[in-house]
């Protein structure tokens, strides 16, 4: 009788590993470059890491790019007059970008606010606080942060609490900002109703969904 060959390598073995270290970036095709290359210059900082007639490479940290925009012509906005809608029906729904704590998630919100740009939906998914903002073009992206670490995240789709609401509860980002101003811990605020401001209803589960959030 055989047993298993020690010498296989395991998937606790690195060179086991079949899968890439991380998402690199995206390309978009987009009649709003410039509107675009702003947004994102205010959204993180994003550089323009190269640029000509056809593209443009953005960075906002040590990759050589994270978005990409290939220019068409202005006149294809015409064509696709419902592209931003695309997204609430079909296809990719969202990107979503981790910071590693909730106070930089939060100043940055605080910080995009003063220069008008707002999340769409700000909510605590249970796994994840994550504050939700559309591109010029509709490209929905969430900014979230991680409520477990990785040894106890999964745990969390098996508890009562999210079968009971797997969408979330709605947050307000300033309130919950001002708790961890006073010291209260992203480990208290995880809960997902620290984030609802006292005296305001709390919005959870499928109620969060409407036409904005969808
Ligand atoms: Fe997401």
């Amino acid at each position: 009788m055989s047993g298993p060959d020690q010498s296989e390598p395991t998937a606790s073995d690195p060179s086991a590993r079949v899968a890439p270290d991380y998402v690199a970036h995206w390309v978009v095709k987009s009649a709003r470059r410039d509107e675009l290359v702003e947004w994102y210059g205010t959204l993180f900082n994003a550089k323009i890491a190269y640029q000509d007639k056809q593209i443009t490479f953005l960075t906002w940290d040590d990759e050589s790019h994270r978005l990409a925009i290939v220019a068409v012509p202005k006149p294809f906005k015409f064509l696709f007059p419902l592209a931003r809608f695309r997204r609430k029906a079909y296809g990719i729904d969202h990107i979503s970008l981790t910071y590693a704590s909730l106070e930089r998630l939060l100043e940055n919100y605080v910080r995009l606010k003063r220069l008008g740009i707002v999340p769409v939906w700000s909510i605590n998914h249970g796994p994840t606080i994550s504050l939700y903002y559309e591109d010029p073009d509709g490209m929905r992206l969430e900014l979230q942060v991680e409520n477990f670490d990785p040894e106890n995240t999964s745990a969390y789709f098996f508890t009562e609490e999210f079968a009971e609401n797997p969408i979330g509860v709605n947050i307000d980002p300033e309130y919950l900002l001002s708790q961890l101003r006073r010291g209260i811990p992203h480990s208290e605020l995880r809960h997902r109703e620290a984030g609802v401001r006292p005296g305001t209803p709390v919005v959870a589960n499928k109620k969060t969904i409407n036409l904005r959030t969808l």
